[in-house]
């Protein structure tokens, strides 16, 4: 009745997948990110917001007396990432002029001065220092109030957002443009990674310092990564910066068996932490999501979704929430339906409460490892692993199971219907009559709270959901240099996990920052002058209201309609703001969203073509496929 063909695109299986229940909706996602980027964003583009961002700016949630009104290096590259999934998809000159907006941006962020490293540390050093940099202002000014400093996974991310625009420019004649405009970024990032990959920062939450498995690994990722776009681009071997990704991803990948903590089966989120928390938290589940490439096998050295140690480590995370979160709304919650997840039991910040892009992340977790599976056609079920499968299959016992197997089906199917659950359950916390998606919602009720239109969340839901029809990204890691480089597993005794910062000569242009490359290119609109952005402009800017009806320049991604106010506060929790004088909120979760006077939201609707469904893409990649195989 539900039935959808799914097929795994980008790896050539077919599978298919009846949803046990409603397909999960398609929520606009695309137009709701658009939305959010400057300058011209449904959101973005109202006045006074339209005078003072940078095009390229992808701002965390948009309003801007709100703590996200900033561009943080991570959630932009997230977003980015999926961007350029669905641009390779229909090609939308929208979503091209983004990225290219985006890409012009880096250098400028790149090269602020920024207090990220101005510390006393031995992590002084001459240049790089502002790649720790968590947030910037919308304007392209350094963001210069306190915060968790430095932070690793931003580089890593944006490197990995450009390097998949690369694979597609690349097999689009672009690669004379990629060497020049991106790789001097890329490189640069991926330099920062090897220079301080095994130093304590501050985790992707922005709480703790230590040593983040989050954070690792989506460095690891674009190490390899790099290495076979380097080789793509015809980067020599002994390019000094090459010689040093080669150097340092094996011993990245043999310091990974450090986070495991095998007496209580889980991923140590950040080791070396000064604080009391269990360190079991859904950022390594997110890991393992965020460099997921199928071509990697379950493979438990790597921390793999159908890996035996992430699995566990997904069920030990998950009881963490059904047991000792002190989550209301996960009360009375059978053993084997999902439950309400937020990024680690102890979490206060605004009381604690599940987050929307968990829930996602969760589904998409459980999807890629049954697409694995289905392409292996193999589950090795372990005594690490078997807790996790029993939680669904109630007699499973310890050994292979083969696509020759009956019980092959009925697992994957199993786990399979467990994301699709995730996927439904996180979707039903989200009030009917809103397409806005928050940050958070509340531990007790369930209401929506934390900032609106998180950019973030519409993300996570859109590539959980596109995994959810079987639909994957282009694969990174695949064969070549990456693969190699991965192959020279070390024994543990054998990995050196020094920090190789001191190694660097910076003035060395192989190494160091690149240049303004981008003044050459400037995309359409050019960011703002110094003198435009003054502060007391900016503070001035923010008592006022932010959203209005914008036009709607006709194109897909953008929305139609406009005034209909959205979630009103009926179903969200009280929209009071708590926030201290520090930015930092107090215990519970409100709504943060513009109070005075109310505002009427630009509604991002139906747009038509660009937004279709996954299952017409789906159809269409299929016709493509056929074609493919005709020719
Ligand atoms: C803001 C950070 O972004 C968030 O991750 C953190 O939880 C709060 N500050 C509280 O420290
Ligand atoms: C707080 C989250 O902890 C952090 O990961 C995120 O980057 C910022 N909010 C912005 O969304």
């Amino acid at each position: 009745m539900f039935s959808l063909a799914a097929f795994a695109i980008f790896v050539g299986v077919a599978a298919t997948y009846e949803f046990p229940g409603p397909a999960p909706p398609d929520r606009n996602v695309g137009a709701q990110i658009v939305a959010n980027i400057g300058p011209n964003g449904l959101r973005t583009s109202a006045q006074p917001y339209a005078d003072i961002i940078v095009p390229g700016a992808v701002v965390a949630a948009p309003y801007l007396e709100d703590v996200y009104n900033y561009t943080w290096t991570r959630d932009a590259a997230l977003t980015l990432q999926y961007l350029v999934e669905l641009y390779e998809r229909d090609l939308n000159q929208q979503l091209k002029n983004i990225i290219e907006e985006y890409r012009y941006l880096q250098p400028i962020l790149m090269n602020l001065d920024t207090p990220a490293f101005h510390r006393p540390s031995p992590m002084v050093f001459e240049t790089g220092e502002t790649l720790g940099e968590a947030k910037y202002n919308v304007d392209g000014t350094p963001y210069l109030g306190d915060w968790c400093r430095p932070q690793g996974d931003g580089p890593a991310s944006r490197a990995n957002a450009l390097m998949r625009y690369a694979q597609w420019a690349l097999d689009n004649n672009e690669r004379e443009y990629i060497r020049h405009y991106h790789w001097p970024i890329i490189r640069n990032d991926l330099n920062f990674i090897v220079s301080w990959w095994n130093e304590s920062m501050c985790d992707l939450w922005e709480e703790t310092q230590g040593y983040s498995f989050y954070t690792r690994m989506v460095q690891y990722k674009a190490l390899l990564f790099g290495l076979n776009i380097a080789k793509d681009l015809g980067v020599s071997d002994d390019n000094p910066s090459v010689v040093k990704w080669v150097q340092i991803a094996p011993n990245m990948r043999c310091s990974f068996e450090s986070f495991w903590q095998p007496e209580y089966n889980h991923i140590i989120a950040n080791r070396e932490a000064p604080n009391d928390r269990t360190q079991m938290a859904m950022d390594t589940v997110l890991a393992s999501v965020h460099v997921f490439d199928p071509a990697q096998g379950c493979d438990p050295g790597v921390f793999t979704p159908c890996s035996d140690k992430a699995l566990r480590n997904f069920k030990r995370v998950e009881d963490e929430f059904r047991y000792y979160a002190e989550y209301k709304i996960n009360e009375g919650i059978p053993e084997d339906k999902p439950v309400h997840l937020g990024r680690y039991a102890e979490d206060d910040y605004k009381g604690g409460n599940p987050w929307y892009l968990l829930m996602f992340g969760a589904a998409e977790f459980l999807f890629d490892a049954a697409i694995v599976w289905d392409q292996l056609g193999k589950i090795e079920v372990t005594e690490i692993s078997l807790p996790f499968f029993q939680q669904h299959v109630g007699n499973i016992t310890v050994g292979m199971y083969s696509a020759e197997d009956e019980e092959f089906d009925f697992i994957v199917e199993k786990v399979r219907n467990y994301g699709y659950q995730y996927l439904m359950l996180g979707n039903s916390m989200i009030p009917a009559h809103s397409d806005g998606i928050n940050e958070q919602y509340s531990r007790d009720t369930g209401k929506p709270c934390s900032v609106r239109h998180l950019t973030w969340s519409y993300t996570a839901y859109g590539t959980a959901r596109d995994r959810a029809f079987g639909i994957l990204d282009r694969p990174w890691f695949a064969s070549g240099p990456a693969q190699d480089s991965a192959d020279q597993i070390k024994p543990q005794d054998q990995c050196d996990l020094g920090s190789l910062a001191s190694d660097f000569n910076w003035d060395n242009p192989e190494f160091g920052y690149p240049p303004l490359v981008a003044k050459e290119k400037k995309p359409s609109s050019p960011p703002l002058e110094k003198e435009d952005t003054q502060d007391d402009d900016r503070l001035k800017a923010r008592s006022m209201v932010t959203t209005s009806k914008v036009e709607n320049d006709s194109s897909d991604y953008n929305a139609t309609g406009g005034e209909v106010p959205e979630a009103s506060t009926a179903d969200v929790e009280d929209t009071a703001t708590e926030e201290n004088g520090s930015g930092e909120a107090t215990t519970s979760c409100t709504t943060i969203s513009p109070s005075e006077p109310t505002p009427s939201e630009p509604k991002v609707e139906d747009a038509g073509t660009a937004f279709l469904g996954p299952s017409v893409v789906v159809l269409t990649c299929a016709i493509g496929l056929a074609a493919a195989f005709l020719t």
